[in-house]
């Protein structure tokens, strides 16, 4: 399996922020989504003109990533010009995917290369998990 460190996966995620579609907010964001296969997964925002159904970056690598097939991932890298952290939907479709323990990385970063690095669990402290769906799943 070829490894991919932190800044490989900021560097993609760099990379996809320059495909963001974003000429409402003009605030790019790029994802890139690390399964535990160690295939990449990368993603941007992608806005239209009813602002609601704007797409942030972090929820369209986790389902163009899904829906290829990979559902475990290690770690994602999401830049914008900020370094800002993943929002609130965002926090909550990651954890669904961040293993029991929410043990997934999350790495923000900006342009100048500063990055801070938190877990899902962090981030969406006493968040609802697929296990509290206790006895009523499949
Ligand atoms: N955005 C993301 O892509 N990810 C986030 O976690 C926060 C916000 C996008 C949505 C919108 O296209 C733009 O950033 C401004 O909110």
């Amino acid at each position: 399996m070829i490894e991919t460190s932190d800044a490989d996966l900021i560097a993609l995620a760099r990379q996809a922020r320059q495909r963001a579609y974003a000429p409402y907010s003009n605030f790019a964001v790029g994802a890139a989504l690390l399964g535990r296969s160690g295939r990449v997964f990368t993603a941007c925002n992608v806005e239209n003109a009813a602002y609601p159904l704007c797409t942030c970056a972090e929820r369209a690598a986790v389902v163009k990533a899904v829906s290829e097939g990979e559902q475990e991932f290690a770690a994602i890298a999401v830049v914008t010009s900020t370094g800002a952290t993943p929002c609130g939907a965002c926090r909550q479709i990651l954890r669904e995917f961040g293993g029991p323990e929410g043990n997934l990385r999350v790495i923000v970063a900006d342009l100048e290369g500063h990055s801070r690095t938190f877990t899902i669990a962090e981030l969406l402290p006493a968040g609802f998990t697929p296990e509290q769906l206790g006895d009523s799943r499949p």
